[in-house]
């Protein structure tokens, strides 16, 4: 029998070249929607693979892994040594995927995001890598070289331990060179046991936030604040009670009288996020004194605690005598690089497990193979040298941002006098303007300036930008600094007469 004669039907099937959908996906409907209209009835031979491609002028290669697909989704079947048919067996309408109208004609409802994310705040970010983006360690001197050779060493020994599950807590070797490297460099006493190795800071909040809060409890956050950080918290479906700061920092009186039942609150304590100060020890001890009091918990999140230009460091919330009551949360996304996704947090002793039972369950573990990267490039000093010369290369940077703010933009922008310390700084607008705007401006010419009023949860918002100076060049300064005014000038911000 001739393939024509067996299949009329292909007749019909006509492939759009210049479709988005690409020749396998067409070719894959076609069969899927002719089944499951009946025009194609079970124990119906479909042509080879040769023939189809040849009768439709595609690669066969296409029509082979068409097939396979139809195979596996359970609308053909083979027969040994006669081909393909349309599958006898009853198709299992739970693995028959809607025909693609259907599918975009209703929206996936997902009641947990409709509640609760209106808007996620970093959902599409803007290319990092732009003079002034926030947040971002030199990227351009990742200690690629040593990095590389500790990589190839590692898959050299192909470690087959590291390819199957690992633990969920994280792989020892690092959770040793975290302890260690926190005792050394931040004054933290802690063992390996307490460390949990997670995905970033941000899934340490959000383990947190889960650990310790059923939804709809409250915990209060730092306003301004961490945007991204409170995003976690709000899919945690956690009420969430911006509290106003002062120069000192968050005052624990104030979070009593806003959210006296709260358990939990989030705190920047070392460089707070996105002001820049630090929060007095006095201020440290009363948010101490309320955990105790309250039987509640702090989130003390020390993004960028290496960083300090000058100043003395003060003693972590952690290290004030009652860490029973203090999750301390540190990242390695401004160490190194934030596409490592490698954060950690110290626990107390009694609470690991729950806490890496919860990670277990959100996703088993870090990766493996990064994980011991990082321990061998702790283990070997190489992140001690490398945050030896970051620290000078960003006191430089954050100089040249000083001083190309005082140039280009006098009188429309001040910056803020906050300790020298971490990777950004926030410069505040000297007149009523739309930051917003300005910002969108500004990513037109390719500045990444972080606009102030989104960093408030409340109405009363500051205006100005959050301006990251550790990936800015120094060379870069200036002219980012120029296209930022040029852009908040054209966002309709006149420039003052004075300014020169
Ligand atoms: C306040 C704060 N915490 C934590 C982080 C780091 O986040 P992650 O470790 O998830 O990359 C950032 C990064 O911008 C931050 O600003």
């Amino acid at each position: 029998m001739s393939r024509r004669s067996v299949l009329p039907l292909w007749n019909s099937l006509a492939l759009d070249r210049a479709a988005a959908r690409s020749l396998q996906d067409q070719l894959v409907d076609y069969f899927r929607s002719a089944v499951l209209e009946g025009r194609l009835k079970a124990g119906t031979r479909v042509p080879s693979s040769r023939g189809l491609a040849a009768d439709h002028g595609v690669a066969r290669i296409t029509a082979v892994q068409a097939y396979e697909r139809l195979v596996a989704e359970g609308y053909l079947a083979a027969r040994p040594g006669s081909g393909l048919f349309v599958a006898e067996s009853q198709l299992d309408q739970r693995i028959v995927p809607a025909p693609p109208q259907r599918r975009s004609a209703r929206k996936p409802r997902m009641p947990a995001l409709e509640r609760s994310l209106p808007a996620m705040p970093m959902s599409r970010r803007p290319d990092e890598r732009l003079p002034l983006a926030t947040g971002i360690p030199a990227l351009d001197h990742f200690p690629w070289s040593d990095w590389a050779r500790i990589t190839a060493r590692i898959h050299r020994e192909r470690p087959l331990d590291a390819l199957g599950h690992g633990d969920p807590q994280g792989e020892r070797a690092l959770r040793e060179a975290i302890a260690e490297y926190l005792g050394a460099a931040r004054g933290i006493a802690c063992t390996a046991e307490q460390i949990l190795v997670v995905a970033g800071s941000q899934q340490g909040i959000d383990l947190t936030a889960r650990a310790l809060a059923r939804p709809g409890d409250a915990i209060w956050t730092e306003e301004p604040g961490y945007p991204v950080g409170r995003a976690a918290l709000q899919a945690a479906q956690l009420e969430r009670v911006a509290v106003s700061l002062d120069g000192e920092g968050i005052d624990g009186a104030a979070c009593v009288r806003r959210a006296p039942r709260s358990r939990l609150g989030l705190v920047t304590p070392s460089h707070h996020y996105p002001l820049g100060f630090t929060m007095s020890l006095r201020r440290r001890l009363a948010l101490l004194d309320w955990a105790e009091r309250a039987d509640a918990w702090i989130l003390e999140d020390d993004y960028d605690g290496e960083y300090r230009y000058g100043g003395r460091p003060l003693a972590r919330l952690y290290t004030l005598g009652r860490s029973h009551r203090v999750l301390y949360l540190g990242t390695f996304s401004k160490v190194l690089a934030p596409g490592l996704r490698i954060g950690y947090l110290v626990v107390p002793a009694g609470a690991i497990d729950a806490f890496t039972a919860l990670k277990a369950a959100a996703d088993r573990h870090a990766p493996s193979l990064t994980q011991r990267v990082l321990a061998r490039f702790i283990g070997e000093g190489r992140l001690g040298a490398h945050l030896r010369r970051m620290r000078g290369l960003y006191a430089r940077r954050r100089l040249a941002l000083l001083e190309a703010l005082e140039r280009e933009a006098a009188g429309l922008l001040a910056a803020s006098d906050a300790p020298e310390a971490g990777l950004h700084l926030v410069a505040w607008l000297d007149r009523p303007a739309d930051d917003v705007a300005a910002s969108r401006r500004a990513l037109e010419k390719r500045v990444y300036a972080a606009p102030l009023s989104t960093y408030y949860a409340g109405p009363e918002r500051e205006r100005g930008f959050v301006l990251g100076f550790a990936n800015t060049r120094e060379d870069a300064a200036r002219p980012a600094v120029r296209r930022l005014v040029e852009a908040i000038e054209s966002a309709g911000v006149p420039r003052p007469a004075a300014a020169d």
